[in-house]
């Protein structure tokens, strides 16, 4: 049982449980845990395994409880899960609307006074918008786009920056049964036009243009490039968030394109919520595919509501009437979809929303943010956090965040050590860090600690959450009860994708065939002897260096177990001899020199965490690592690099200047070395 037993884990093997055989092989050890702090526990909703032993007895009547109690629905459902595999329909028969479970509810019960969002823009605007005004802009937008001939089922693409009017569109899509598409707006016009003509949207709701680091992006210029070749289109709506002072001027196709502010002056303030069936479509998000069509992963109403109001309830241990929560991702990522949007405000929750980035204008930005509204909970990336650590602790040393309480870990692997510095200079050793493993195809978190509950070993994700069952099996599909492996699902969820748009059989295909009877979509996960779950990647990204199956994770977290490296990405390059060869990118902190002997001195450093076996061949050190929009390290672009192949695709960079510079350093070192 996890959770109580704190021995430490040792180093490799795989279970008792007959032939399994461990896949990838299990080199890093962790030893240090953490329980609940003192000051934490007596307060928290979970403190007992008793929502584990309910789901555990019986997993149908634990999701039905989670459903009543979480979800107000207008009429019951017929049966809580029907399962034909792999399409699986939750809560059939059941009538309800989620605009009105985030909004009007609260109103109902009193609760329109409370403040859903803080907005902070980038450049300092600021807003505070209580649950009833939030409801009255969701009303008038989502008679709107009914103005605009939006009916049910129809398709709404939205292409927009973190401001209000985001959730503002995407409730109203939900409150008339519109399903929406977002685009995360650092996304080019190619991939939204794509997008667009695979959902055949009718409408796309953008601004002018978005401030990061000071500067507008030109939204809506990109949009118009998309829709030369997007025939379903009728109209696009467009938020003035730039204006003509911030320098964007945008040209408005007569008949086509209207303003915002406009259409809202003479907006209706009630619409009626859309009576909606469990599963008819909430909304779709394309999971991003550089040359690969994108898959439209496809998510429903009742189910995914009851997982992410359960999950953002008990995963940060959620007081409503209390909690300042800030999740800092995008909305335009499934993150900003379940825990900015739907979780916290069906669960009548407080949030921060903020524009821009973390550095403008200066590199506290956050810690300021955390102060000023003394937020409780902070859930972010551990790109965000191995960033932070490079820039060094004097930036949130300089604002008081004794207003956190727990922290929250999301999209990548933490490395320990990452995990250590957040809990030590963000959360003052005082608040639990919840490593939550979840994906788009998810649509809720998964695997996770609860913080009132679980001791924490830094880096591992713990165990899946009550009503979830995961099992990490080895390449037969045999389960693992100790060592390296693929992680795996293995009975359906409330919240789980219903396929793909338009294509059952990619669907079938992607998640279903690895393993029979078993999701599975590309993770590897180690068990620990104390049965702590640790996910070590995508399968991808394991390396195959003289036989042995190395995790990139592994090896990246012994780098930045060394005090001088701030991040590091590794990859395997094609080798003669090894197979592949160990290549590793790393970042150091601030003030680190870059002197020659630092490549042997961290290659001795790995060698003596992980063993010989893992020590890289080869040690590039760069400023930045290339990243996509949504913060994950592109291995395949860096793999590219490290075997001297051309680049593809790279408009999903976050700063494209990075890759010729590593490009650079990487032909000079990689060919210089052996
Ligand atoms: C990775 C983001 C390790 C994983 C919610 C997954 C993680 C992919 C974690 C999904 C975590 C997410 N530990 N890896 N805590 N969380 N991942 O669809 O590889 O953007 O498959 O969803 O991110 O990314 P997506």
């Amino acid at each position: 049982m996890v959770g109580s037993d704190t021995s430490p884990m040792e180093p490799i093997g795989t279970g008792p449980s007959g032939d399994a055989r461990a896949a990838i092989e299990d080199f890093y050890v962790e030893e240090r845990t953490f329980p609940p702090p003192a000051s934490f526990g007596a307060g928290a909703l979970a403190t007992t395994r008793e929502l584990y032993d309910a789901a555990e007895a019986d997993l149908e009547g634990f999701w039905a409880k989670q459903a009543e109690s979480l979800v107000d629905w207008f009429e019951p459902w017929e049966r809580v899960l029907v399962w034909d595999p792999p399409f699986a329909k939750w809560f059939e028969g059941g009538k309800l609307n989620v605009s009105y479970n985030c909004l009007d509810r609260h109103l109902r019960e009193g609760r329109g006074d409370r403040v859903a969002y803080y907005f902070e823009g980038e450049p300092g605007d600021r807003r505070v918008i209580t649950y009833a005004e939030l409801a009255v802009e969701v009303n008038r937008f989502a008679n709107v786009l009914k103005d605009l001939g939006v009916n049910k089922g129809d398709k709404v693409a939205v292409y927009m920056g973190m401001i209000p009017e985001l959730p503002v569109a995407i409730l109203a899509c939900a409150r008339i049964g519109a399903p929406h598409s977002v685009v995360f707006g650092g996304f080019s016009s190619k991939a939204l036009e794509s997008r667009i003509l695979d959902a055949e949207a009718k409408v796309v709701v953008t601004a002018d243009g978005s401030w990061r680091r000071g500067n507008p992006v030109r939204l809506k210029e990109g949009v118009d490039a998309a829709l030369e070749n997007t025939p379903s289109v009728e109209h696009v709506v467009v938020v003035r968030r730039i204006g003509e002072e911030g320098g964007v001027q945008v040209s408005m196709k007569p008949g086509r394109d209207l303003w915002w502010h406009d259409l809202m002056a003479s907006a209706g303030t009630e619409c009626a919520p859309e009576l909606m069936d469990s599963e008819d479509l909430l909304y779709l998000l394309y999971t991003s595919g550089t040359t690969a069509r994108p898959k439209g992963i496809m998510h429903t109403t009742g189910g995914y509501l009851t997982q992410v109001a359960f999950t953002h309830k008990y995963v940060f241990d959620l007081h409503p009437e209390t909690d300042v929560y800030w999740c800092a991702a995008d909305i335009g990522w499934v993150t900003g979809h379940s825990y900015i949007v739907y979780g916290p405000l069906a669960n009548g929750a407080t949030s921060v929303l903020y524009e821009g980035t973390p550095d403008y204008p200066d590199k506290d930005r956050w810690w300021d943010i955390i102060e000023r509204y003394k937020v409780t909970i902070l859930y972010c990336a551990p790109t965000g956090i191995r960033t932070f650590m490079k820039w060094g602790t004097v930036y949130p040393e300089k604002h008081d965040l004794s207003s956190l309480r727990v922290l929250g870990s999301v999209g990548e692997p933490i490395n320990p050590e990452a995990w250590i510095w957040y809990y030590e200079h963000i959360g003052g050793s005082r608040c639990p860090v919840v490593d939550t493993w979840w994906q788009t195809e998810t649509g809720s978190i998964m695997v996770s600690p609860l913080p009132g509950l679980s001791v924490l070993k830094p880096g591992s994700a713990v165990e899946a959450l009550p009503g979830v069952r995961g099992e990490v099996v080895d390449d037969e599909g045999r389960v693992l009860t100790r060592g390296g492996g693929y992680f795996t699902l293995t009975h359906p969820w409330p919240a789980m994708l219903r396929g793909i748009y338009g294509d059952p059989e990619r669907y079938k295909e992607t998640y279903w065939t690895r393993f029979p009877g078993r999701y599975f979509a590309g993770d590897g996960a180690k068990v620990d002897g104390d049965g702590y779950i640790w996910f070590i990647g995508r399968v991808d990204d394991v390396m195959n260096v003289s036989g042995h199956r190395v995790s990139t994770t592994e090896v990246e977290s012994a780098l930045v177990d060394h005090p001088s490296v701030a991040e590091a990405a590794v990859v395997g390059a094609n080798d003669p001899t090894t197979g592949q060869a160990i290549v590793a990118f790393v970042t150091l902190r601030s003030g680190e020199e870059k002197a020659g002997a630092r490549g042997e001195e961290l290659r001795a450093h790995v060698a003596m965490r992980i063993g010989p076996i893992a020590r890289p061949k080869t040690i590039i050190f760069t400023d930045e690592l290339p990243k996509t929009r949504s913060g994950k390290i592109m291995r395949r672009l860096l793999r590219d690099v490290a075997d001297g192949h051309d680049l593809g695709d790279t408009t999903t960079l976050a700063d494209p200047e990075v890759v010729d510079q590593i490009r650079t350093m990487a032909e000079e070192r990689l060919f210089a070395e052996d």
